[in-house]
């Protein structure tokens, strides 16, 4: 019988948790999101970050600003918000407009108020082994989704499609660092299927309809990133859900499965970073 990994469940699980975490703390962490330009996606996610922040205890503020504002303006945001001591949390949703130097913005953000773990800085941590002050949202959800299914990640090969900053890469150093064999396939890769057939653990952050049963082999366990709404208007991963979901040991849904734990890790990276800036 193959497992239906629940994200909505930890979340949940995880979610409550910390609300009562929180209660008992005598400071209130504050996020602030910034959010430039009219992105529909970006302003859904961004809208549902406030909304389980508030839920759990957690202060959250959008910061909108308009689609043309410039680099520097966006530098002077975020100096504010640095040296703001009531802001212990910051991020800047992504995709931004073109003319900005994403990067210049990335990396003006204080490590310790990194709470997506994305500053040069805190991917340096990563990558040397040592521990950022958050990790990425989406590799920390997976990791603890598979976790939570007691799947073991030493000596596996996991393969992941996509190598965005986002998830591909970070994923695969946290994978690396659980000791697992880990191939990232992307948009060049020759030879997909076959990669793809000799993994323990697949995990698509490609984009796009592009995992099929016949890539995998049985009993693999299947990590879905994708999301996007197919011509019916339904949400739907990388993953084809149907035939994928009768060969697979574990395989996640979308939606359900890797979107509700990447709120909940947010919102883990969120009260780390306050209890780690020495302020209670
Ligand atoms: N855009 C898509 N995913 C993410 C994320 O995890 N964080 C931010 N800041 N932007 C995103």
């Amino acid at each position: 019988m193959t497992v239906i990994m629940d994200g909505k469940k930890l979340r949940d699980k995880i979610l409550e948790e910390l609300k009562i975490k929180l209660a008992n703390l005598r400071l209130v962490p504050k996020l602030v999101v910034i959010s430039v330009g009219d992105d529909p996606a970006s302003k859904i996610y961004v809208n549902n970050k406030k909304k389980y922040a508030e839920k759990i205890g957690i202060e959250a503020v959008i910061l909108k600003l308009p689609e043309d504002v410039t680099t520097d303006a966006l530098l002077d945001r975020i100096d504010a918000l640095n040296r703001d001591p009531a802001v212990t949390a910051i991020l800047v949703q992504l995709p931004l407009p073109v003319h900005i130097n994403k990067l210049d913005i990335l990396s003006a953000i204080l490590p310790e108020k990194d709470v997506d773990g994305f500053t040069p800085y805190n991917s340096g941590l990563l990558f040397s082994g040592a521990k950022p002050y958050a990790y990425p949202a989406t590799p920390r959800g997976i990791l603890r989704l598979l976790d939570e299914y007691n799947i073991e990640l030493d000596g596996k090969h996991v393969v992941v499609v996509g190598r965005s900053n986002i998830v591909g890469k970070p994923l695969a150093q946290m994978m690396l660092n659980r000791n697992a064999t880990v191939t990232v396939c992307h948009s060049h890769t020759k030879n997909l299927a076959e990669i793809t057939k000799t993994a323990d653990i697949l995990v698509s952050a490609a984009g796009g309809k592009i995992i099929e049963d016949n890539m995998l082999k049985s009993n693999c366990v299947v990590i879905d990133v994708g999301i996007f709404r197919d011509d019916n208007g339904k949400l739907r991963g990388d993953v084809n859900f149907e035939t994928v979901s009768k060969i697979a040991s574990h395989i996640t849904p979308v939606p359900g499965g890797v979107g509700p734990m990447t709120i909940a890790s947010l919102m883990l990276n969120t009260v780390d970073l306050l209890e780690n800036s020495g302020k209670i």
